[in-house]
């Protein structure tokens, strides 16, 4: 993302709460990165004026006490010429800034972390910012009350980052359109497990403590991004063409705690041929026994799940994974692209193994009356605190499904698989998915994507 905030004219910086008055550079222009990436439901989230590439986090951590320590080397590019830029961090104290190994000065304005390095940033150049951080954690709750971010629990962390929760436990750029690849290191007392996205890189205990590795190459929304603690057991097998599958499920569950992971690897190989090949290194499942979350979260290449799964939740996740984490909303207004395509392939799954057909799900859905909760907010545009409502979940299934009765089972296949080849990786908006629809359909289909996404209530004619 690339917002700048240009004050051209020299400000006597006042207490400003909204972050957008510049640090006079000696100048008197000062080049600020916005604080937000310019998202209207999270305006704060994200910011202005730079690119991550990568995330390095070392974390040392003890469920006991739930003190936390961090240090974070951020790679990024500048996007503009910078005297000041931000990163998100939620709480704890922050120690030390360097920019390309050199102090920085910082303040925080609630979740702003403003940096000013000691000489500005060109447009374009490179540079590393380093933080080191500590404090105790908590549970901390989204825009809903729910808990997300780095939830503490009774044997280590939960940590779903959905939508801009990253900043609970690590100074990002937490907004989905800065994708990175990521390197953990992560230290928890011996007998404990780290479970990250990516793959194992090794691990070696000293001392009591013992050190996690996991690198994660696939560039990886912050969303996205887990570091889960706990007593976990790794499991490892093997899924279609190779595709390492890495399992971590809590000790405490015990033997049907991995009933609903059992077929894995048959639904990697259905939706790799319904949508194309997986697209990540690796894949896995991380399941942990404390149910307070309540729910689960496509965290890239390792779903996380608050308790055991059923098949069908594995298989919502798993399609997230082409869905949500490879091609991405580039807003989170844009959330239908990720539920409303997540629900609609775990009904097709299910009807892949005998279970209802998509279609019979779409008929008794649409037989509910117009007062049911189904129908509203439109998925389209739900609103910040309504992101996870079952509209856009199940109405925007039901989309999917409307869709192709409209344009025949061809045509819609061919859409899916065309909409990830062509957005692998990248950031997406619904304007997209209908141009593509068009094009593909040789139909004219804005009346019917209006109806289904932005007109509150239950459709009748489409
Ligand atoms: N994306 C998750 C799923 O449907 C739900 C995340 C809910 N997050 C939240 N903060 N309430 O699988
Ligand atoms: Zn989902």
């Amino acid at each position: 993302m690339k917002i700048v905030w240009r004050c051209l004219t020299l400000l006597t910086a006042t207490a400003s709460t909204l972050a957008l008055v510049a640090a006079p550079a000696a100048a008197g222009s000062a080049i600020v990165g916005a604080p937000g990436a310019g998202d209207d439901y999270f305006p704060l989230a994200g910011n202005g004026g730079y690119d991550v590439s990568h995330y390095d986090l070392d974390i040392r951590y003890e469920p006991a006490t739930r003190a936390f320590t961090g240090a974070a080397t951020i790679s990024a590019r500048a996007t503009a010429r910078l005297s000041r830029f931000n990163l998100d961090l939620r709480g704890f104290t922050v120690r030390s800034v360097r920019v390309d190994g050199r102090p920085a000065r910082f303040d925080r304005d609630g979740q702003e972390l403003r940096i000013s390095p000691r000489s500005g940033l060109s447009r374009g150049e490179r540079f590393t910012v380093s933080v080191t951080y500590d404090g105790t954690t908590g549970r901390p709750t989204d825009n809903t009350g729910a808990l997300y971010g780095w939830v503490s629990t009774p044997d280590g962390s939960f940590v779903a980052n959905e939508p801009e929760g990253a900043a609970t436990w690590y100074p990002v750029n937490d907004h989905p359109t800065d994708k990175a690849s990521y390197d953990f290191e992560i230290t928890v007392p011996a007998g404990k497990t780290a479970v990250a996205n990516g793959e194992p890189r090794g691990q070696y205990t000293r001392d009591g403590w013992t050190t996690f590795r996991w690198h994660a190459a696939d560039p990886m929304a912050s969303y996205l991004a887990t570091a889960s603690i706990g007593d976990y057991d790794l499991r490892r097998s093997v899924g279609p063409r190779g595709l390492p599958i890495i399992d971590a499920v809590d000790r405490d569950l015990g033997p049907t705690g991995d009933d609903g992971l059992a077929r894995t690897a048959e639904m990697i190989d259905y939706f790799g041929q319904l949508f194309g090949p997986y697209p990540f290194s690796s894949f896995g499942a991380i399941v942990d026994d404390d149910e307070d979350p309540g729910y689960a979260l496509e965290t890239q290449t390792r779903p996380i799940y608050a308790g055991p799964p059923s098949q069908s939740t594995v298989a919502h996740e798993l399609a997230h994974q082409w869905f949500g984490d490879s091609v991405t909303p580039a807003r989170w207004q844009e959330i239908w692209l990720n539920e409303g395509f997540a629900t609609y392939a775990s009904w097709l799954w299910e009807e892949h193994t005998g279970g209802r057909t998509a279609a019979a799900r779409f008929a008794s859905l649409h037989a509910q009356p117009e007062t049911a909760s189904l129908w509203n907010p439109p998925p389209g545009d739900p609103g910040a605190v309504e992101l996870f409502a079952g509209s856009v979940y199940n109405k925007g299934a039901m989309t999917l499904q409307a869709l192709r009765a409209k344009i025949g089972d061809a045509a819609f296949f061919a859409l899916l698989r065309a909409w990830y080849a062509g957005h692998r990786g990248g950031n997406v908006s619904t304007s997209d998915f209908v141009r593509l629809a068009e094009k593909i359909s040789r139909q004219q289909l804005n009346g019917f994507f209006r109806t289904w996404l932005y007109t509150p209530g239950k459709p009748t004619t489409w």
